[in-house]
């Protein structure tokens, strides 16, 4: 199963790096797929740690998809990297092995500590709506402009019916960012 971070890293410098990644599940070991010209790949071969940050604060996503987010961190406990002030739950993650094959890598971690802030308040639909948004505002440059409209504007129906408002205000930054974006593909020829 996949879920939805925001990871944090450290370059050789000790300056932290935010990134929404989708991450491989488990107890013990998390899988990370970075595509190979991310800060986040970069990082996590040269320092072999990193922290997965659980939040549902979606204006994270929607921030690091679309800029070079910074956040508040506190200090990680036993991995050089730093938690998300933000985080409601976290793990901290040392490199196994390193699979750097393009597009996207494949990196095996192992769990060497976990943390808890705050209580993770449950399903809602405007949240995954926003996630959905994110991913999309990361593909501008790949899907017509015409298909990333229409899921736009279905997103916001679900966003205007069960949002509050930092998802509101997340969807409203996507939506702008994605109105500027370069186009994508060029739309398919009408038949
Ligand atoms: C919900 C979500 C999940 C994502 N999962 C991944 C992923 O698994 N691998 C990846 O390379 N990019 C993923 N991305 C895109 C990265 O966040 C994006 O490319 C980011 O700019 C990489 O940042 P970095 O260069 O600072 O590491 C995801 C984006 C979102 C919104």
């Amino acid at each position: 199963m996949i879920i939805e971070s925001i990871l944090t890293t450290l370059d050789a410098l000790g300056t932290a790096n935010f990134a929404p990644m989708g991450v491989e599940w488990g107890e013990r070991e998390i899988v990370i797929k970075p595509f190979v010209e991310t800060t986040t790949f970069h990082n996590l071969r040269d320092t072999g740690a990193a922290v997965v940050n659980l939040t549902d604060d979606v204006m994270l996503f929607a921030r690091g998809a679309i800029s070079t987010a910074r956040f508040p961190t506190l200090p990680a406990a036993v991995v050089p990297g730093v938690v998300l002030e933000a985080a409601c739950s976290w793990r901290e993650v040392e490199v196994r092995s390193l699979d750097a094959t393009p597009p996207r890598a494949r990196i095996v971690t192992a769990v060497a500590h976990q943390g808890f802030r705050r209580e993770f308040l449950g399903f809602n639909r405007a949240r995954h709506a926003v996630l959905e948004a994110a991913i999309l505002a990361t593909r501008t440059h790949l899907l017509p402009a015409g298909q990333i409209r229409d899921e736009f504007a279905r997103l916001q129906v679900i966003v205007d019916k069960t949002a509050g408002p930092r998802e509101r205000e997340a969807m409203a930054l996507l939506t702008e960012y994605v109105r500027t974006a370069p186009a994508g593909r060029p739309e398919p020829a009408p038949r």
